[in-house]
């Protein structure tokens, strides 16, 4: 059996208890309340001296104040006496910002590194973070172990179960393609990817549909992240040119800002999965199983 607590905390505490159920270990959700100029108070009631303790807490619909919330939780763990502060982050936030692209604009990953350093983390757990090696470089520089997850097969799964096995996988951008083929290893069939650019006349961003064997196919489209839906309604309007046959869009984290699903669902999909990294009605996909089948391997 694991030795652990696991600490759900205020943005994720059904995944938080999921978590634990799985591992078979307590869970003591942190006790959190706002105080009327709107700070958040944190305590956590779990014996701790000499224990593992495993927070969670995924970074949406509130970055900011989720991030703050998770710094509170892993430092108040470390003064409690826990031997080892693990922080399962599902959504990781300011993860895209993992370079600077203009002068003088702050390096959030870089940032979020040094802060979940200094409030005592050791080992940091994301489910498919945008960018893995920017990630473990900062948190490596800061002290913090990092495991990158990746929730595709899955997702591939659930599509295999809902009539896809053997469909195309798709990434709609190159920088994506190693989630389309870990989706691809569960479907079965041919992987591929689009690639999205900037237009230099007005520097927005454009796909780049290549010619696929997608012609009457069935296609899954991967991707890490679905905010404002424009990326996959895209890819979905490309496939369509090409005469596909069924598409569904697969997402590890649905966030589905705004008219996002309505974006999607007029490009043409037939199905939109996502986890519950982040909670949504179509979050029919559970991180669980893979946060904890990780932790039960490692400790
Ligand atoms: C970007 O590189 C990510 O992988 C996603 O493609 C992007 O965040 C999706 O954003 P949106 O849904 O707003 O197009």
């Amino acid at each position: 059996m694991v030795e652990m607590k696991v600490i759900p905390g205020p943005a994720s505490l059904e995944l938080g208890v999921r978590i634990a159920e799985r591992l078979g270990v307590a869970f003591y959700p942190a006790v959190h309340r706002l105080f009327p100029d709107g700070e958040s108070y944190i305590r956590i009631k779990a014996p701790l001296r000499g224990e593992i303790a495993t927070v969670v807490q995924t970074m949406f619909p509130n970055p900011d104040k989720s991030l703050l919330q998770l710094c509170l939780m892993a430092d108040a763990a470390r003064d409690a006496g826990a031997k080892e502060v693990i922080c399962v982050v599902p959504y990781l936030a300011y993860a895209r910002q993992d370079k600077r692209f203009l002068d003088g604009e702050a390096l959030s990953l870089k940032t979020l590194s040094k802060l979940l350093g200094a409030s005592g983390v050791d080992l940091l757990v994301v489910v498919d973070v945008h960018e893995e090696e920017a990630l473990e470089g900062y948190c490596n520089e800061a002290g913090i172990q990092v495991k990158n997850l990746s929730a595709m097969p899955d997702l591939a799964e659930y599509l295999k179960q809902n009539g896809f096995e053997g469909a195309y996988s798709l990434s709609p951008d190159v920088g994506a393609v190693d989630l389309a083929r870990d989706a691809g290893t569960v479907l079965g069939g041919e992987v591929g990817f689009f690639t999205k650019e900037r237009d230099l006349h007005n520097g927005e961003i454009v796909m780049v549909m290549r010619d696929l064997d997608v012609q009457g196919r069935d296609v899954g489209v991967f991707d890490d992240i679905v905010s404002s839906g424009g990326t996959t309604a895209m890819a979905i309007r490309g496939l369509k040119k090409q005469g596909v046959g069924r598409v569904a869009a697969a997402c590890t984290h649905g966030l589905f800002i705004g008219n996002a699903m309505e974006k999607i669902i007029e490009a043409g999909a037939d199905i939109i999965v996502s986890t519950d990294t982040v909670g949504s009605p179509l979050s029919q996909v559970t991180v669980a199983d893979l946060i904890s089948s990780f932790l039960k391997g490692k400790y």
